[in-house]
């Protein structure tokens, strides 16, 4: 029986190699769903274009889909693409939790998928074949140890933490991170912490109300994204403080509009986290259709860029 069901899953494996290879011979498009989170920020704007981009130099016939910040939407076009029949799916999952189901359904239909920029928290990862993107718990970290280099004190610092998208990979890895970091250091508190979404909208409010709370109490802004930092400068110069300097910024992404704050001294300094995962994407997937398999977990390569050296930087930022 044992020595059966062997040979059946031998014999499957090969049939899948066969179609695969077929399909590399067959000169056929290679068609992959991507369903993205939205628009957000300048970072996912970076995002999306690397990846359109991207596919259009490889060759790879692009479905692409924006789900406005909402999980439903992400869910129903994965679902579309699954009805397709697209070759490969890639998407950036907006939370979390919530993707069993859809996921299984995906494979259910043999079609791969590939999470790029945020994990997922599900209990069986043979659900999804290779998670490409940033480390967001080094990225907190590194944000703290920035900031503790900086300030080298043991005075009281009180700081105040513009979250991410409520339930998303980066919200709650970089909290932790950064949170991990000051523990050892008790003088370092975060008095308080709220979402800001990710948008710069959304930041300018939030520390609007951070700041009417607290007022001058604020020693430091640490935002998890740039875009809610450059709406919090806006907020912080309206309440009559100088950003930077009254306050102590440091955010994360390191796009270009992070880089002009900290050229004007409003910014201290930005974590970098890499969008240009286009290639990457399009390589994994072309690997993929080849037969290879993928590694399981594909962490960019990143760099923190305090604001001493924006000015030098900035000219080479690709976002
Ligand atoms: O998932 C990456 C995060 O999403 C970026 O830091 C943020 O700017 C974006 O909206």
């Amino acid at each position: 029986m044992k020595k059966s069901l062997q040979v059946f899953a031998g014999v499957c494996a090969l049939i899948t190699l066969v179609s695969l290879n077929a399909f590399a011979q067959s000169n056929k498009k290679i068609v992959l769903g991507f369903s993205q989170i939205g628009a957000e920020s300048e970072w996912r704007t970076a995002n999306t274009e690397s990846i359109k981009a991207a596919a259009a130099a490889a060759g790879i016939e692009l479905k692409f889909a924006d789900a406005q910040q909402k999980q439903e939407n992400q869910i129903k076009a994965i679902r579309s693409f699954i009805a397709q029949k697209v070759d490969v799916i890639a998407f950036s999952p907006v939370v979390e939790t919530g993707w069993e189901t859809v996921l299984q359904e995906a494979k259910r239909a043999k079609i791969p998928v590939i999470l790029t920029d945020r994990a997922v928290n599900v209990k069986d990862d043979s659900l999804y074949v290779s998670f490409m993107g940033s480390d967001f718990v080094e990225e907190g970290r590194r944000a703290a140890v920035w900031l503790m280099g900086y300030l080298h004190t043991d005075k009281p610092v009180n700081i105040v933490e513009l979250q991410g998208t409520v339930g998303s990979a980066p919200a709650i890895d970089r909290k932790r991170g950064f949170e991990e970091m000051l523990k050892p250091f008790p003088n370092y508190k975060i008095i308080r912490s709220q979402t800001g979404d990710f948008t710069r909208a959304k930041g300018k409010e939030v520390m609007e109300a951070f700041l009417k709370a607290e007022g001058k109490n604020i020693n430091v802004l640490f935002a998890h994204n740039d875009d809610m930092a450059i709406g919090a400068i806006q907020a912080i110069e309206e309440f009559g403080l100088k950003p930077g300097k009254d306050i102590i910024i440091v955010s994360i992404d390191a796009v270009k509009g992070a880089f002009e704050a900290m050229i004007a001294g409003k910014l201290n300094c930005t974590v970098e986290c890499s969008p240009l995962l286009g290639e990457q994407l399009m390589a994994a997937v072309k690997d993929l259709m080849a037969g290879k398999t993928l590694p399981k977990r594909i962490v960019t390569n990143e760099g923190v860029y305090p604001a001493e050296f924006a000015a030098q930087v900035f000219p080479s930022r690709k976002y």
